[in-house]
């Protein structure tokens, strides 16, 4: 546990003072015990029995003695080389609802984050659905601990493909049939270009010969390029929008074009750049392969632009961290660019950081959502998504009006497609379980929404108020099931910290699904008893738990957004 935990924070502040000067907060470390009978937290004196020359047991009974109780602190008791306390659970509920959950640490630090990423004149399919989501995540993640988030949609719109594209439009692109120019148009003519280069080579040379005009800056070709980005883009933004998701810049891989001659220049002066075959290329250390820098007809690649993006970045928004969210597939290729970074003599190549993940498989229930290019459509996979629930939800809110269960249909049926793919660990591969992912039960976003929605049902049913924060008797809630959430809830901005420096979201769904499980015991309580019902006769009671209740809701909620889904009220 981190001390983005406060009652942590606390309590390594208490046990430093009872310590003495020697011992700082930080040398401390402060866990949860074994067994909870034994206290919320436990502090072991092994570091500080060290530095004191002391043993443990003997430095756990003194602290013990010497810790002031009230504060944070309700108990404090020695175990050994342990000293375990309970802390007070009004001071952690007040604490709760005076705080952001969240620390700001990275206050005046700046990350970059380069995520999504697709290539133009072809459909998101659902594999982008990972680097999109948890390149948000992450994004989000750092700006609740108060980094400057610069989120980067770095498109691939640059390179021979687009050549490819340049010489079928050229051919074919009056037919009918590529009418309207949609994307869907652009990757047909890209797949028969791609098939008729094979019984054709000429038609390699064409293509280049397109995008030599495209590079020299031939003003109708470029025009020609700039529609069918245009196109991608305005469908891209479609599905973004569905998901919420936003960038800062759509800085695509053409930005750098005229950024390409400096990187050369600097490599050629570090006498980096070497010729193989023809093409020219950078040997980097303990590396079997060179990186690729221009092919045999001088053209630049991917890899050069990811140099000179970096660069542009490092000048541009002076990063802390430069993060790289790009599937696994690419990882020789960003150790490449890195290593190259360093011969170059930036010394901030450190900062950046390849962000892998693993695979997407749409196994399961078979759909109809195959798109044209033999891939699943990510619209399309969202949209069969809120189609299936939608009954289920229905059903559960008769009174609801049409135009609510459409929006809360689109967020869950989008929401339990977005869980599944940030809640594996990032680097495993995924294998989406359709009716998993849709249940209103188990590990799914939609059992979260459905949780955060009681929340709010709660509230509703009693005719709260809009926040009971400020005037709620915290003393009032002495029940273990209570405490359970209330001590959950400390931890929140423990996650997203941890979540952040690993690069690792799914700490905090599951974080979230253990929030969501404490709630709802403390919940079903009161199916048997009365007497626990969050909605009790007692006003005073009520109030207070219904302002716990409030807490959870806006924990879940946040944590949702996080994540990139959204919270609803009802469903
Ligand atoms: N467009 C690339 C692809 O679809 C991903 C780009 C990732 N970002 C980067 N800076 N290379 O594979």
């Amino acid at each position: 546990m981190s001390l983005a935990n406060p009652a942590a924070a606390e309590i390594a502040r208490a046990v430093a003072t009872a310590l003495g000067p020697e011992i700082r907060p930080d040398d401390l470390k402060v866990e949860a015990p074994p067994r909870p009978e034994l206290g919320d937290f436990a502090v072991g004196m092994f570091a500080a029995a060290r530095a004191l020359r002391q043993p443990p047991p003997a430095l756990a009974a003194r602290v013990a003695a010497a810790l002031p109780v009230g504060g944070v602190i309700a108990r404090a008791t020695a175990t050994g080389p342990y000293v375990n306390l309970a802390i007070d659970r009004s001071w952690a509920l007040r604490w709760l609802a005076g705080n952001d959950l969240v620390p700001t640490p990275g206050a005046g630090k700046v990350v970059c984050i380069d995520y999504s990423s697709p290539n133009i004149s072809k459909h998101l399919a659902y594999h982008h659905i990972r680097s999109t989501m948890l390149g948000h995540a992450l994004a989000e993640l750092h700006r609740a601990l108060g980094w400057t988030v610069i989120g980067i949609n770095h498109v691939g719109d640059w390179g021979t493909t687009h050549g490819m594209l340049l010489a079928a439009y050229a051919r074919w692109g009056h037919e009918e049939s590529y009418q309207p120019l949609d994307v869907t148009a652009l990757n047909a003519l890209y797949v028969r270009y791609r098939e008729a280069m094979k019984s054709e080579p000429a038609l390699g040379d064409e293509a280049r010969a397109w995008f030599k005009r495209l590079e020299d800056g031939d003003p109708d070709v470029r025009a020609r390029w700039q529609r069918f980005r245009d196109v991608s883009m305005a469908e891209f933004e479609a599905v973004y929008q569905l998901l919420g998701v936003r960038f800062d810049h759509d800085l695509g891989e053409s930005f750098y074009e005229d950024k390409m001659p400096e990187i050369l220049g600097l490599l050629e002066a570090r006498g980096l750049l070497e010729e193989s075959e023809g093409a020219t290329v950078v040997r980097l250390p303990d590396e079997k392969d060179p990186l690729l820098i221009k092919t045999r007809d001088g053209t630049t690649l991917y890899a050069t632009r990811d140099l000179a993006s970096a660069l542009y970045r490092k000048r541009t928004w002076a990063f802390d961290r430069s993060l790289y969210v790009v599937d696994r597939g690419q990882s020789q290729h960003f150790r490449q660019v890195f290593k190259c970074l360093t011969l170059l003599g930036f010394d901030w190549a450190s900062q950046c950081e390849h962000v892998p993940f693993g695979l997407v498989r749409f196994g399961g229930k078979k759909t109809s959502t195959r798109g044209a290019a033999g891939g699943f459509l990510l619209r399309d996979v969202f949209r069969e998504a809120a189609e299936q629930v939608r009954p289920i939800i229905a059903e559960k809110n008769p009174d609801m009006d049409a135009a609510t269960l459409e929006r809360t249909a689109e967020w869950v049926g989008v929401g339990a497609v977005v869980f599944a793919n940030v809640l594996p660990q990032r680097d495993k591969d995924v294998d989406f379980d359709w009716d998993r992912a849709m249940a209103l039960s188990g590990d799914s976003g939609p059992y979260l929404q459905y949780t955060a929605a009681r929340c709010s049902n709660l509230r509703r049913r009693a005719g709260a108020p809009p926040s009971q924060l400020a005037t709620a008797d915290w003393s009032r809630l002495t029940h273990d099931a209570e405490w359970a959430v209330a001590r959950r809830l400390l931890d929140f901005g423990d996650h997203v910290a941890r979540a952040a420096a690993s690069c690792e979201p799914h700490l905090l769904a599951h974080y979230l699904l253990e929030l969501a499980g404490d709630f709802s015991r403390w919940y079903t309580l009161g199916n048997d008893e009365p007497a626990l019902r969050i909605v009790c006769d007692d006003p005073e009671l009520r109030a207070a738990r219904l302002a716990l209740t409030e807490l959870v809701r806006g924990a879940l909620e946040r944590g949702l957004g996080i994540l990139g889904l959204r919270a609803p009220d009802q469903m």
